[in-house]
């Protein structure tokens, strides 16, 4: 079994998609291991979203991501990171992310793309640390 670190963003928290998403994992036959909703803050934005520090979308990406409620889960499964990776869709809704994926069904903006989830084991671990400390 693996876990992996899933965020339902704001916009998503926004336009009331939580029970949506939740959805999706548990028909998929992953189980949430834990759940949180909150704000996040600057600190954990910034350690969370560190590989894109510099490049030009990271300052609104930290803006968007700390200025309203969000959900933090922690999904746990059989080749969890890929199947969730696989259910959220490519990072662009309208040109990756295909049709029957959370993005592809769900979004329109790259930088309003639902959800995130870790794209190796390594950053499960690392993001798992920064969102539940409590669980490592
Ligand atoms: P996450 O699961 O959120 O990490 O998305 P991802 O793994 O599909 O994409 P990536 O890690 O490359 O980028 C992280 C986030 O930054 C994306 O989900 C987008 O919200 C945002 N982002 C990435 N590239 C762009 C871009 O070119 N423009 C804008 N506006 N946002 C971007
Ligand atoms: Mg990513």
């Amino acid at each position: 079994t693996e876990r992996s670190l899933v965020l339902i963003k704001p916009d998503a928290v926004a336009r009331g998609h939580i029970g949506e998403i939740v959805s999706r994992i548990e028909r998929k036959g992953l189980s949430v291991a834990a759940m949180e909703m909150r704000t996040a803050t600057e600190t954990v934005a910034a350690a969370h979203y560190a590989e894109h520090e510099g490049k030009p979308f990271y300052a609104g990406l930290l803006e968007f991501i700390t200025a309203r409620p969000m959900v933090a889960l922690v999904v746990e499964g059989p080749r969890a990171i890929a199947a969730f990776r696989q259910m959220a869709g490519g990072t662009d809704p309208v040109e990756k992310a295909v049709p029957g994926s959370i993005r592809g069904d769900l979004g329109l903006e790259t930088g309003e793309n639902l959800v995130h989830g870790s794209d190796s084991p390594e950053s499960a671990a690392r993001e798992i640390a920064i969102w539940f400390p409590h669980l490592v």
